[in-house]
């Protein structure tokens, strides 16, 4: 892999960037404001079809970091761009969320073969096609960790600024550096291309175990009884990922499983 482009360079694309080029890659991003010259960082806006020629016309992979949509964009993209990047049998990841996932039953597990829905979001359909034409989707869980932006996400900030959904639903979490990892990863396994692949650690946990074992107070009932409470929680499985990884891959965890077991037991 020598020439890869980042399509939005945000929390995971910027970080994915750092990588590729400490491991010698030539990187291309883009952001949607027009940048400096020479920064190898293009202005590229899907809805802006005279900014698409600001892309290199030759690379060995791309990564989709934006979300898919609407879909007579991504078509549109597809036929100028992404079309002959993939029938040269190069591989192109896109990112997708584990929203897409329709469950029934409170704290279903979920995988990859898991029925499929459209959100309010209208990304599924254009991950959808995508993947129909031989990108791999990569689904992401809530994303968490320090990226090369300089920005930080984490579970403290979350509690603190009340981002918390019900205390009983399930927080499925996606640390940066292993979706930078996962990807790398991905893009040199030509097998993986048309496949959707969660990326998560596998590790879902209950909100309230979350904030108890982060030393913080559970917050009033009444946050139960918001709108999102309504919608059965999920579990995601990573079996997929850790098969491609290795059994010895370590995902990153917000806090050791044994403390949360211990925890529990109190
Ligand atoms: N946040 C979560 O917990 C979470 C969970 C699951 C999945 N995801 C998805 O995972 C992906 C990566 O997440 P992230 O946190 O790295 O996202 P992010 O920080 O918001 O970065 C997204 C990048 O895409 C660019 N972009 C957005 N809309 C665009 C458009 N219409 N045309 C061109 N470029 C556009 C942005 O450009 P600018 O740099 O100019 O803003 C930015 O560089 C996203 O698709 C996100 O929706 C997020």
């Amino acid at each position: 892999m020598k020439k890869v482009l980042i399509i939005g360079s945000g929390f995971v694309g910027s970080s994915l960037a750092a990588s590729l080029k400490s491991a010698g890659v030539q990187v291309y991003c883009t952001r949607r404001q027009r940048g400096e010259e020479g920064t190898g960082t293009s202005q590229f806006v899907l809805e802006e079809e005279e900014t698409w020629r600001n892309l290199p016309e030759e690379v060995d992979g791309v990564v989709w970091t934006l979300p898919a949509r609407p879909l007579s964009q991504v078509q549109r993209f597809y036929d100028v761009y992404l079309q002959s990047i993939l029938d040269l049998g190069k591989p192109v990841i896109v990112y997708g969320t584990i929203g897409r996932y329709h469950v029934e039953e409170e704290h279903q597990w979920v995988d990859e073969k898991t029925r499929y829905k459209q959100t309010e979001s209208g990304r599924e359909e254009g991950e959808n096609f995508l993947q129909e034409k031989g990108a791999t989707v990569l689904v992401l869980a809530a994303i968490w960790g320090e990226s090369k932006n300089g920005e930080t996400r984490g579970l403290k900030a979350w509690i603190k600024k009340g981002y918390i959904q019900a205390v009983d639903k399930f927080l499925n979490l996606s640390h940066v550096d292993d979706i930078v990892k996962a990807t790398e990863v991905v893009m040199e396994r030509p097998e993986l291309k048309g496949q959707a692949i969660n990326v998560c650690d596998g590790n879902p946990m209950l909100w309230r175990d979350i904030i108890l074992g982060l030393g913080y107070e559970l917050p009033p009932m009444t946050m139960t009884m918001t709108a999102i409470s309504s919608r059965p929680s999920k579990r995601v499985s990573n079996d997929m990922l850790q098969s491609i990884m290795g059994k010895d891959y370590k995902f990153q965890q917000v806090m050791d499983p044994v403390d949360l077991a211990v925890d529990k037991q109190r």
